[in-house]
């Protein structure tokens, strides 16, 4: 079927709306009418990767309807309401053990935008192949090809169009928070960069009853916004004594990427305490041997949550009040695109949401 689409033919220019070609459903396929899409920093982050297949659909937080299913699909129907997120292969050591994020077809499946298989299902006007599986999905355009495995059904009275972003960034924070980390009540976490990832974190620190919650950012917007949503203290991060200034935390939780900021986040551990990272495209992390005694440091994917599970709970969290994320959003044509980038760039807009219907 013909769709539209945001392209990317060239790491270095903006993305371009095209007309493509979208194959039917294949098997445990499901086609999808993208209501809304959520741009996460990892959608432009590869522009720093020129190798990757080109051109490319980005787009790995999208919601909408479903209008066609493959065979073998049982799960989910035409109508049904669904949140798209990562996909995975479901069986695999990782996916059997319910740590899905660390699917052995992990990377395969979601940041080469092509299936399993090497195809797409996806051609440009002139017949080229276009990677359109991105995360799964490619929901940068007006209809995404998911699969059973990464749909999420939810109920057709939430607002499907900001629901999106629970798919990757919301459920990256929370999740790791509140899965990958089990921060425990009465304790202490330092959360580095709060855009969506880390305000996500920041909701689910106070949700988990973490007694001291501090936010660093570069933005006082942001940092304002973090001391709305939970965050005991916010503190600058160009502070020449960030270390100091935050002082000794049980958990510590880096979404900036940056190495600098990273070795602070594992150096105001308490010993015992557990620094999570998830900010990606920075840089190779180095660190004192020293720094880390007694101290644990892991990078997570995902939040370690498996979707199906996860997005429930957090709708459950915002229908409660304690999950607020629609502060963080920004809504925009599909057209808008490349001004959804830069908003997110220059810190305007925290979660900007494209609409591909409007
Ligand atoms: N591991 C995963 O599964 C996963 C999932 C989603 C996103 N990510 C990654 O997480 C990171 C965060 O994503 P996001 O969408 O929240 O991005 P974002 O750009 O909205 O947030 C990053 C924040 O860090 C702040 N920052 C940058 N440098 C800083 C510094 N030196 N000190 C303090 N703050 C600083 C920025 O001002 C910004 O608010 C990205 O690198 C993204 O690629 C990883
Ligand atoms: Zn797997
Ligand atoms: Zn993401």
């Amino acid at each position: 079927m013909r769709i539209q689409a945001a392209i990317l033919r060239d790491p270095a220019k903006p993305f371009v709306i095209e007309d493509v070609e979208l194959d039917e459903p294949g098997l445990g396929e499901v086609l999808v009418r993208v209501v809304g899409a959520g741009m996460c920093h990892t959608d432009v982050l590869y522009r720093m990767f020129p190798e990757l297949a080109m051109p490319m659909v980005f787009g790995h937080e999208g919601s909408g309807v479903v209008e066609a299913v493959g065979p073998g699909v049982t799960r989910v129907k035409p109508g049904d309401h669904v949140v798209m997120s990562y996909d995975s292969c479901g069986w695999c050591a990782q996916c059997l053990a319910g740590t899905p994020p660390y699917c052995d077809e992990f990377m395969a499946r979601n940041v080469s935008g092509l299936r399993i298989d090497g195809t797409t299902g996806t051609t440009d006007l002139a017949g080229e192949q276009v990677a359109a599986r991105w995360f799964g999905q490619s929901s940068f355009a007006t209809h995404a090809i998911a699969t059973e495995r990464n749909v999420v059904a939810v109920d057709a009275a939430l607002p499907l169009e900001t629901l999106g972003p629970l798919g990757c960034g919301l459920q990256t924070g929370a999740g790791s928070v509140l899965i990958a980390m089990g921060v425990r009540p009465a304790s202490s976490i330092a959360v580095f960069g709060t855009g969506a990832v880390g305000l996500a974190a920041v909701m689910a620190a106070r949700v988990a009853g973490a007694a001291e919650i501090i936010a660093v950012d570069l933005h006082p917007a942001r940092r304002e916004l973090a001391l709305e949503l939970g965050a005991t203290r916010a503190i600058d991060g160009a502070d020449p004594d960030l270390a100091g200034a935050v002082g000794q935390v049980d958990y510590s939780f880096d979404t900036t990427g940056v190495p600098a900021v990273m070795s602070t986040a594992v150096g105001v551990l308490r010993p015992g305490g557990l620094c999570g990272l998830v900010g990606a495209g920075g840089g190779e992390l180095t660190l004192q041997p020293e720094l880390c005694a007694g101290r644990n440091v892991r990078y997570i994917l995902e939040g370690e949550a498996v979707p199906q599970l996860f997005i429930p709970q957090l709708i459950t969290l915002w229908e409660q009040g304690r999950f607020p994320f629609e502060r963080l959003i920004r809504t925009y044509r599909l057209d808008q695109i490349n001004d959804a980038e830069r908003d997110s760039a220059d810190g305007t807009t925290i979660k900007p949401v494209l609409l591909p219907g409007a």
